[in-house]
């Protein structure tokens, strides 16, 4: 795989102030793709986050993990659509009509101001839930087994792929076959601080397991040299 093809399987998780972000984001462009705006940022600053990003050339996943009634998740979804992102995320335990509603909304949205539709991906259990907690959340299987549940949901109901683990990427795969597009957090290069991230993989785990999409932060946000570490992610992306 050629760099220019790394590039477009790497996402910078722009957790920080939209300033510090963009000149984050315009020094790693380079090496990654996508960037990706998450609740802080569009709460604070709207579609001005999203345009900001567009503008250095990057591709957005807007990841506002959406979960509500199918009506309000359409036109919501259709905003989205509207302002071109690459990638919007929605909760598949919103239900199939949901995650339907969400699908035809942003091709709506996308389509009406002639752009490519975005890729709808369901997030299926956060990974930052206990089995505890899925048990009070009232879900009376494992949290493996409802995440491949959701995960069967959100494809049936024609979601374009999946947010998850490193670690469920393979099993996904064999589940769900090859067309769900899947995007992989709680990625750490080799020997580079955790942080919260407890069940974190390398990038070459990821894209061995069958990962399309990897996100990125801390390890790139706080490494001494943020574009060496973006460099280094996408070599071990191509190698991969
Ligand atoms: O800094 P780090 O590389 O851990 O950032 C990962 C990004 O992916 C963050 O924006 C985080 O909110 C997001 N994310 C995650 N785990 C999920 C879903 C999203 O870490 N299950």
């Amino acid at each position: 795989m050629d760099g220019s093809a790394a590039r477009e399987r790497l996402a910078l998780a722009v957790d920080m102030p939209l300033a510090q972000g963009l000149a984050l984001y315009s020094s790693v462009a380079p090496f990654m793709g996508y960037a990706k705006v998450g609740l802080s940022l569009f709460v604070e600053h709207g579609p001005a986050a999203v345009t900001a990003f567009q503008k250095l050339g990057g591709r957005v996943f807007l990841d506002l993990k959406l979960h509500d009634i199918p009506n309000t998740v359409e036109l919501a979804a259709a905003r989205a659509g509207a302002l071109g992102v690459a990638l919007l995320t929605v909760h598949a335990a919103g239900g199939e009509a949901m995650v339907k509603a969400a699908v035809k909304g942003a091709r709506e949205g996308a389509q009406r101001q002639g752009h490519p539709p975005p890729r709808v991906l369901a997030v299926t259990v956060l990974t930052s839930l206990s089995a505890a907690d899925v048990t009070d959340i009232g879900f009376s299987s494992a949290p493996e087994a409802a995440a491949q549940r959701l995960a069967q949901l959100a494809v049936r109901a024609g979601a374009d792929g999946l947010v998850c683990s490193p670690r469920e990427a393979e099993g996904l795969r064999r589940l769900l076959g090859p067309s769900p597009f899947l995007c992989t957090p709680g990625i750490r290069p080799a020997g580079a601080e955790r942080g919260d991230q407890a069940r974190a993989e390398t990038p070459a785990f990821a894209v061995r397991a069958g990962a399309d999409l990897l996100v990125v932060g801390r390890p790139v946000h706080t490494a001494p040299d943020p574009v060496a570490a973006a460099r280094a992610l996408a070599l071990e992306v191509s190698s991969g």
